[in-house]
């Protein structure tokens, strides 16, 4: 199975410039499951809920999610994204799972991160896993979590004890501690990650913000299999066996799920 990450300088405020960027540097490449960074779409830093209302939309209706369900069906690969979402009259950072059968799944980010609190409702259900398939490999199963759920280790571990073979993880990161932190997210829970980071800055009249690059790909063990620069925009690819990820023994006589203590664990 064929997995990667576009990282991405996201334009804030222009959709379709950013969609552009993702067409031309995917344009040649080959994957079963792509992930792109958290508000992929929109651009991170906003200024006012104007912004807010213009640059979110709808996962049904809206032109970007369209032009990622039209693309994940040509390409035949899955697509998981970072999406500003509207729903009714609240606001979500959301990651949607588009599938090339039309199929779609959308998680909704628990951990706000500092002004995030300002803009969007928290993500309003659990996080879910979901069954995929294609041509090289059947039944794998996804979950998906939005950049500063990676500082909970519970967001990870529901996921894998939901049975999450490959966690996508769209990111905007601003401090440098995620990229080392999911060495930890993936060995503890023996999954594969693909954290899908943005570049560049956001600029506005009233503040700037930076984020770090250097989105990387994990394995069960932990090995770093894939790591992006931190100022290009790139799209890059591994092959894995999604089997590796249903292994839970850590030791011929320790199981990472089974020989969890729960009773001890009442926090
Ligand atoms: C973040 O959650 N975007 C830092």
């Amino acid at each position: 199975m064929k997995i990667g990450f576009v990282q991405l300088n996201v334009s804030f405020g222009n959709p379709g410039e950013n969609l552009k960027k993702i067409i031309s540097l995917t344009a040649d490449k080959e994957a079963d499951l792509l992930v792109l960074p958290e508000l992929a779409n929109s651009g991170y830093l906003f200024s006012d809920k104007n912004e807010l209302t213009e640059l979110s939309e709808n996962i049904e209706t809206g032109k970007f999610c369209n032009a990622l369900k039209k693309i994940s069906t040509e390409k035949n690969c899955c697509i998981v994204s970072g999406i500003c979402e509207k729903s009714e009259d609240k606001f979500y950072n959301s990651s949607v799972l588009f599938c090339p059968d039309g199929k779609y799944f959308v998680y909704r980010k628990i951990h706000l991160f500092d002004k995030e609190k300002k803009w969007f409702s928290p993500g309003d259900k659990e996080p879910e896993v979901h069954e995929i398939s294609g041509e090289s490999f059947s039944k794998v199963k996804i979950g998906m979590m939005i950049c500063f759920d990676w500082i909970f280790p519970e967001t990870a571990r529901t996921l894998a004890l939901k049975g999450a073979q490959i966690i996508c993880h769209p990111s905007n990161l601003v401090m440098q501690y995620c990229q080392r932190a999911m060495f930890t997210r993936a060995l503890e829970n023996h999954v594969f990650t693909i954290t899908a980071n943005r570049i560049g800055n956001d600029i506005k009249p009233d503040g700037e913000i930076s984020f770090t690059g250097e989105s990387v790909i994990l394995n069960p063990l932990g090995d770093y299999l894939m790591r992006a620069s931190q100022d290009k925009e790139e799209c890059l690819i591994v092959e894995i066996d999604p089997s590796a990820a249903l292994n839970k023994n850590i030791s011929d006589n320790n199981h990472l799920f089974n020989d969890r203590r729960n009773k001890f664990y009442k926090i």
